[in-house]
C-alpha cells in the first residue's frame, strides 16, 4: 500500500517553450512557490545566451550546472514534484523531445505577444505523439500582447489542440487588473511581484456582485462579463478526463516575473495533473504499480571533469522499487549491472539515495555501458519503446586532422552520439560518418569536446542533404531496387536502420512518386509508435 501512495503522489512533467517565453523565470518560481529555493536567480544560470553560441566557457558551464538543475525535485501540498528541465536553446531541441519521453505531462508557456512560435509547434508535436496532457500558461500579461481569445484561436489551430480557460485575464499590459479563476469563482487582482497568495484573492461567487465593478471598474466589469459568457458558448465545460487523453489543454493566464497566476497554476496542477503513467515495451504495457523495477535512460551527461570519463545516465522509474546496489538486467547488453551510488536531485543539491519510485529519476554513473533509451528490468527481456530521433537539419561530414588518432576519433564520436549531443549515419563504402544537428551549437561542442576529452582532431565540411529519412514497406521488391538505384544516398543510423539522406525536398517527393509502397519518415518513432 505504501508502494501504490508512493507512486499516487508523484508529479513528473517538464516545462516547454519557445526561448524567451518565460520557461526559467516560471520554472523559478515554481520552486520559489514549492520552497524548494529561497531566492531568486538559482534557475536562471542554467541558460545558455543566445549570443554566446562560441563561448566554450558557457558551453561547460551549461553541462555542469543542467546536471545539477535537470530534475527538480520538491514536495508541495502532499505531492512530490518533479520538474524536468529542458534545455531552451533551439539546439538542444532533441534533448528537450527525449526528456519529453519521460515526463507524465507539460506545461507549455506562450508568450502573449509572440503567441505560437517555431519552437512550440515542434515541442507540441512531440507531446502530441505520445498523448501527453498540456497545461497551456500563457506569460507576459503584463506587456502589450495579443487579445485573449484570438490567442486561444491560433493555439487550437497552429497546435492542433482544444483549449479550455480555466483562469480569464482582465485586461493587458498597462491595463492589465488581474484574472479571473472560472472555477474557483474568484478574481486576483494584479500586482507587481506578488509574494503572498492569498493577498488581493477576492472570491466572486456572483458576476453581478457589485465588488467586481468596484475593484476592476464598471469598463472592465462588463467586458469580463460578456466575455465568461462567450467562454461559456464557445468552450466544453472543462473535463479531466479529455485533458489527460491529451485532447484539451486547460489554460492560464499570468505574469511568472511578477509571481502572478503562478499559485493558481501550480494549485491546479497538483489537482488535475496525472500521477505517473505505464509505458509502453515491444512486449507488453507496463503499468507503475508492477512490482518489478523496469526503467529508461533518457539522458546521459558527460561529467563535468574532463579528465574522467564519468557520464550520468537519467533513468526514469516506469514500474517497481528501483534499489541502490541491487543487480539489474541491462537489457541490450543482456549483461547485469549494479549501482552502488545511484544520485538523485533536488532542487540544486544531489544526493545519493537507496530507493526510488515510478515518475523518479536517478542518476546512475556511467563508465559506458548506456545509450539513450536503453532498459533495466529485473530480467524480463523486454525494451521501451518511444525514444525517437528527428531527422537532423543541418548535416555535416567528420573528417579526421590526425591519422594517428583515428582511434580516438572514433570512440569519442561514437561515444558522444550515444550520449545523444548528435546522430551519425554513416556511409559505406568508405565508412563515411555524416554528423547530423539541428543547430550549428552542437557541432562546435562536439569538436572542442573531442579535443578536450579524447585528443582527437577533426574539421566538419558541410553536406548539402534536405532531411535524413526512415523507410518503411510491406513491398520488399520496390525496397531492393530503391536501395540500388539510391545506393549512393544511403547510410546507416546507430541501430543499423537504412536512412535516405534526401539533398532536397523536391528529390524526397520524387522519391516518393517513383517508390509509392515506400513511407519516408521524418523520425524514427514510427517503429516506435505502430
Ligand atoms: P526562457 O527561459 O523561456 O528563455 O525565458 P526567461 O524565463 O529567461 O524569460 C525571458 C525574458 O522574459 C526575461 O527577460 C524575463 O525576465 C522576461 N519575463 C519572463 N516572464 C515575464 C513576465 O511575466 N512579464 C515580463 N514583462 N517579462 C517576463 P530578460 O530581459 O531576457 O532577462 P532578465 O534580464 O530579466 O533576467
Amino acid at each position: 500500500m505504501k508502494y501504490l501512495e508512493a507512486i499516487e503522489k508523484r508529479r513528473t512533467f517538464g516545462i516547454i517553450a519557445h526561448p524567451d517565453a518565460g520557461k526559467t523565470t516560471l520554472t523559478e518560481k515554481l520552486l520559489l512557490f514549492g520552497g524548494a529555493i529561497q531566492t531568486a536567480g538559482a534557475v536562471k544560470n542554467n541558460k545558455i545566451k543566445k549570443s554566446a553560441t562560441s563561448d566554450f566557457m558557457e558551453i561547460e558551464k551549461q553541462r555542469g550546472i543542467s546536471v545539477a538543475t535537470s530534475v527538480m525535485a520538491f514536495e508541495y501540498s502532499g505531492k512530490q514534484i518533479n520538474i524536468l528541465d529542458t534545455p531552451g536553446h533551439k539546439d538542444f531541441a532533441e534533448d528537450t523531445y527525449r526528456t519529453l519521453t519521460a515526463v507524465d505531462s507539460v506545461i507549455l508557456v506562450i508568450d502573449c505577444a509572440n503567441g505560437v512560435e517555431t519552437q512550440t509547434e515542434k515541442l507540441m508535436e512531440v507531446c502530441r505523439m505520445r498523448n501527453t496532457p498540456v497545461i497551456i500558461f500563457v506569460n507576459k500579461m503584463d506587456r502589450e500582447g495579443k487579445d485573449a481569445f484570438s490567442l486561444l484561436d491560433e493555439i487550437e489551430e497552429k497546435l492542433s489542440i482544444k483549449v479550455r480557460p480555466l483562469t480569464w485575464p482582465i485586461g493587458i499590459g498597462d491595463r492589465f487588473k488581474g484574472v479571473y479563476n472560472i472555477y474557483k469563482k474568484n478574481l486576483n487582482l494584479f500586482q507587481a511581484n506578488k509574494t503572498k497568495k492569498e493577498e488581493d484573492i477576492v472570491s466572486i461567487s456572483d458576476l453581478n456582485d457589485p465588488k467586481l465593478p468596484e475593484l476592476v471598474g464598471n469598463k472592465f466589469a462588463e467586458e469580463l462579463i460578456e466575455e465568461l459568457d462567450i467562454i461559456d458558448g464557445v468552450y466544453d465545460t472543462f473535463n479531466r478526463n479529455t485533458y489527460l487523453t491529451g485532447e484539451v489543454a486547460p489554460v492560464f493566464f499570468g505574469s511568472a516575473v511578477n509571481n502572478f497566476g503562478v499559485q493558481e497554476l501550480l494549485d491546479s496542477f497538483i489537482e488535475i495533473s496525472p500521477s505517473p503513467r505505464g509505458r509502453e515495451t515491444d512486449k507488453r504495457f507496463i503499468e507503475p504499480s508492477e512490482d518489478k523495477f523496469s526503467g529508461f535512460v533518457f539522458k546521459i551527461h558527460a561529467n563535468l571533469d574532463p579528465k574522467h570519463r564519468d557520464r550520468i545516465a537519467f533513468l526514469r522509474v516506469v514500474s517497481g522499487r528501483f534499489e541502490r546496489n541491487t543487480f539489474y538486467n541491462h537489457v541490450r547488453l543482456e549483461k547485469n549491472l549494479k549501482f552502488p551510488n545511484p544520485t538523485s536531485f533536488m532542487a540544486q543539491d544531489k544526493s545519493v539515495i537507496d530507493e526510488a519510485f515510478p515518475g523518479d529519476v536517478v542518476g546512475l554513473y556511467d563508465t559506458g555501458n548506456f545509450k539513450i533509451g536503453d532498459t533495466l528490468t529485473e530480467g524480463e527481456k523486454l525494451l521501451f519503446k518511444g525514444i525517437p530521433s528527428f531527422s537532423p537539419e543541418i548535416f555535416m561530414e567528420l573528417e579526421n586532422l590526425d591519422p594517428m588518432k583515428s582511434k580516438q576519433l572514433d570512440k569519442g564520436i561514437h561515444q558522444l552520439t550515444d550520449e545523444g549531443v548528435a546522430q551519425m549515419f554513416v556511409i559505406q563504402p568508405g565508412n563515411r560518418k555524416i554528423v547530423g544537428t539541428v543547430g550549428m551549437l552542437q557541432f562546435e561542442v562536439i569538436q572542442h569536446r573531442l579535443i578536450n576529452e579524447y585528443g582527437a582532431n577533426c574539421r566538419f565540411s558541410p553536406k548539402n542533404y534536405y532531411k535524413a529519412c526512415w523507410i518503411t514497406t510491406d513491398n520488399n521488391d520496390q525496397l531492393q531496387s530503391f536501395l540500388k538505384a539510391k545506393a549512393s544516398y544511403l547510410a546507416k543510423d546507430k541501430d543499423d536502420n537504412v536512412v535516405f539522406l534526401a539533398e532536397t525536398q523536391f528529390l524526397l517527393a520524387m522519391a516518393e512518386q517513383d517508390y509509392p509502397d515506400l513511407t519516408f519518415h521524418k523520425t524514427s518513432a514510427f517503429k516506435l509508435d505502430q
